[in-house]
């Protein structure tokens, strides 16, 4: 276990974290679509390529998660773009599931596919350079859902991922996400996020999975979206920290939070707060971030397709994915939000 060990110590080392670029082809669609960049592989290429080229990126960012179309590309001038990213010293990912589909006899809740085969696709993507992976299980909370059965499900197929991962010895990235659709309180946040980590570690530990040679990606314990009054980021940093001191080992290296549709500013905000919070009361894993939109929106904004933008774009992320690293060590203060983004 000590390579994949190593590996996950090194994904959650202090003030750094993971950019979450795995989006399939029909979630990257709806974030082009956005800013009005038709989805064609060359631009998904010039996009990633952009975000991986950006200059300095790598004292922020420890580790970055590729889609299967990705980890095989090239960039523009050849060179292979999990290469950009190994000569930076960034570790390369992969997605390793295929996505949620309606769970059979619960059409309101979803199950995570990608099962069959998955070991050989493993092994191919270790040979294409990854040396982690993430699995998404989504968990939305509604009437009468989750169910038990929903839960249990997405748990079993968390740790089946888990279990084979560590086998091509690629560390597994577990994410169970409790999603912040909803107009939920955040004390049903945290129940429904309870149950969900005491099913998933009960999965793990009875499919022999290693907790030292994986992490745990989470969604942090939040208000819904559409809730009457919003959790402050004290008390969203309290009860995600007692969530975990209930229902996660201390086994476990690090923790990495998902952004969830969080704005840029709140994502930031609710890590820093976790981590004064933790600082204070002790925690026994690295809590860090693995940001898709909470550190691509600004740069997708700026670039918008446009090559005379890349420069600008990548002064965006490279602003954005700062801050995140200051928040991820309790660093942050909302005045940064007005510093200059020239890097
Ligand atoms: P967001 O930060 O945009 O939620 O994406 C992170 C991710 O990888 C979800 O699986």
């Amino acid at each position: 276990m000590g390579d994949i060990a190593q590996t996950a110590s090194a994904l959650v080392a202090p003030a750094k974290g993971i950019l979450a670029a795995d989006e399939s082809t029909s979630t990257i669609k709806k974030r082009f679509d956005a800013i009005g960049v038709e989805s064609t592989e060359p631009n998904r290429r010039t996009y990633r390529e952009l975000l991986f080229r950006t200059p300095g990126i790598a004292q922020f960012i420890s580790g970055v998660i590729l889609y299967d179309e990705t980890i095989r590309q090239k960039a523009a001038d050849g060179t292979p773009l999990v290469k950009i990213l190994k000569d930076q010293g960034i570790l390369p990912g992969i997605k390793a599931d295929v996505g949620a589909k309606p769970l059979a006899f619960s059409p309101a809740e979803v199950v995570t596919e990608g099962l069959d085969g998955l070991r050989e696709r493993l092994i191919e993507y270790r040979e294409l350079g990854a040396v982690f992976s993430k699995w998404r299980a989504v968990i939305t909370i509604g009437d009468g859902i989750p169910t038990p059965y929903c839960i249990e499900t997405n748990a079993h197929a968390l740790a089946r991922y888990a279990a084979l991962s560590q086998e091509q010895m690629i560390v597994p990235m577990v994410e169970p996400e409790v999603l912040m659709d909803g107009d939920h309180t955040i004390d049903r946040c945290l129940e429904v996020s309870l149950a969900t980590l005491r099913e998933v570690f009960a999965q793990l530990a009875r499919q022999r999975v290693q907790l030292e040679g994986m992490l745990l990606k989470a969604s942090m314990v939040l208000s819904g979206k559409g809730a009457p009054t919003r959790a402050s980021p004290d008390e969203v940093a309290r009860y995600t920290v007692n969530c975990f001191k209930e229902s996660v080992p201390a086994a476990v290296p690090g923790i990495v939070f998902l952004s969830g549709g969080q704005s840029d500013e709140e994502a930031t905000v609710n890590l820093d707060a976790i981590n004064r919070y933790a600082a204070k009361v002790g925690a026994p894993w690295q809590l860090s971030f693995s940001y898709g939109r909470g550190l691509q929106a600004a740069p997708q904004k700026v670039w918008s397709g446009k090559a005379d933008n890349v420069a600008a774009a990548q002064r965006a992320f490279f602003h954005r994915a700062k801050l995140t690293a200051a928040a991820r060590v309790g660093k942050y203060s909302p005045a940064m939000e007005k510093e200059s983004v020239a890097a």
